[in-house]
């Protein structure tokens, strides 16, 4: 049998697997694990443009950082069109399904700021029209350099493509707001390898983005996870004994899950700043389980390694499911062995009653959890939908060991920061 092991044989780890079996022990609904309802009147951060994946400004140690007292986060965004003809149904109404299901394809990267963690106010594009080198500019991570208000801006520059790249510029920060400036030049950095990660060219379907640079505490190096999947040909991946796990007489049968092979990527930085890396082995792997580990995110406590990724229902492979929401998954050192919080790995997911109700959820060091809202059902029937693209309702989590526990829910879009820094 081949396995992930052998395809990973001589390198300095092996990736953890997440197995059939820990993902049979998912529960929807459980209320420990379960976001809470979020109401079909939520209000909006902006009737002009949709918003979705959140970045909160940070430093490289994870924390959560302001400036002079502003918080700022980074979006993906794109413009809403409800006049425009293309988006008109038949009977002359905006189709804003159709808008908002299209708003990857023009994803472009904007900043907002706030005094009070909350009530953001747009502040506008990151990077010009034109300095991005692809049309769509995907997940990353925004740090907060030095007291000089230096920022690298990591991200992904997808289509063509998808390439890992980092733009860096300044805030600058008045009485009355904040201001990205200089996010001119942008640097390449890496591409799936089709070795460890899967390229274009071996799955149309391939994911390769949304870098999350760190320092780990404990070696002091700069890292960098990614969202990856595992290489090889499209169907060429075998789901073995250890990837299905230790599961019941009557769970041996994998059907097709030898198409779903998400990964968890690492790369190590080979200078300080940043700008030269090498890709390691995955941390962690889900051959046979869930086709995408989305936004790779720690959170460092208690001497532990958390390691928090967003997964879909859809992304699951036959025989396993599970909610829309965060996972996660915790070791006591960077390269594992990880094992799923939980027993599953669901940390928080959606409702089964409003399913696509909020992704891409940001597990911050202070058990906040931050994430967008996509649709929430209205109505007697609860059949028509309510798209969001907008900020959803912060929820408290606590983490103890390999537990996590859901413990509060604030306002929407609640970030407060966890340092503030002064610039010089
Ligand atoms: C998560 C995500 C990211 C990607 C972006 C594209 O919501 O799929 O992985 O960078 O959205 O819009």
């Amino acid at each position: 049998m081949k396995s992930i092991t052998a395809k990973f044989g001589k390198t300095p780890h092996q990736p953890s697997l997440w197995t059939r079996a820990d993902a049979l022990k998912v529960r929807a609904d459980d209320p420990t694990t379960t976001q809470p309802l979020v109401s079909a009147d939520f209000p909006v951060l902006s009737d002009k443009v949709f918003i979705w994946d959140t970045m909160p400004l940070r430093d490289i140690d994870g924390n959560i950082t302001s400036v002079d007292g502003w918080s700022v986060i980074f979006t993906l965004t794109a413009d809403r069109h409800p006049t425009d003809p293309q988006y008109l149904d038949q009977n002359g109404n905006y189709d804003i399904t159709r808008d908002w299901n299209d708003r990857h394809g023009r994803a472009k990267m904007y900043y907002w700021f706030s005094r009070t963690g909350k009530d953001w106010k747009l502040g506008g594009r990151v990077m010009a029209e034109g300095v991005s080198p692809t049309v769509r500019e995907w997940a990353g991570t925004p740090i907060l350099l030095n007291e000089q208000g230096e920022v690298d801006l990591y991200y992904t520059a997808v289509t063509p493509g998808a390439t890992i790249v980092k733009v860096r510029g300044r805030v600058v920060t008045t009485e009355h707001g904040v201001s990205l400036v200089g996010f001119e030049k942008v640097k390449p950095l890496f591409e799936a390898d089709g070795k460890m990660y899967q390229t274009e060219a071996q799955n149309a379907f391939w994911g390769f983005r949304d870098p999350w640079p760190f320092r780990d505490p404990k070696d002091g190096k700069l890292y960098m996870l990614f969202e990856g999947n595992v290489a090889g040909e499209r169907g060429s991946h075998t789901v073995g004994k250890a990837e299905i796990g230790d599961v019941p007489p009557g769970y041996e049968d994998v059907g097709n899950s030898r198409f779903q092979t998400a990964c968890i990527g690492i790369a190590v930085a080979r200078d300080e700043d940043g700008d030269d890396w090498e890709m390691l082995p995955p941390l962690l792997t889900a051959v046979g389980v869930n086709d995408q580990t989305e936004r790779p995110h720690f959170v460092f406590q208690d001497g532990k390694y958390y390691l928090f990724t967003i997964s879909h229902t859809f992304t699951y492979a036959d025989g396993v499911t599970g909610p829309d929401g965060v996972y996660g998954f915790v070791a006591d050192s960077l390269f594992g062995p990880y094992v799923p919080l939980n027993g599953s790995g669901l940390v928080l997911g959606n409702p089964s009653s409003q399913p696509f109700q909020t992704y891409s959820h940001c597990v911050m060091p202070n058990g906040l959890v931050t994430s967008f809202i996509d649709s929430v059902p209205t109505g007697e029937s609860g059949t028509t939908m309510r798209i969001g693209g907008t900020e959803a309702p912060t929820v408290g989590i606590k983490i103890k060991g390999q537990q996590t526990f859901v413990v509060a829910e604030y306002d929407y879009g609640y970030i407060p920061p966890m340092l503030d820094v002064t610039l010089k």
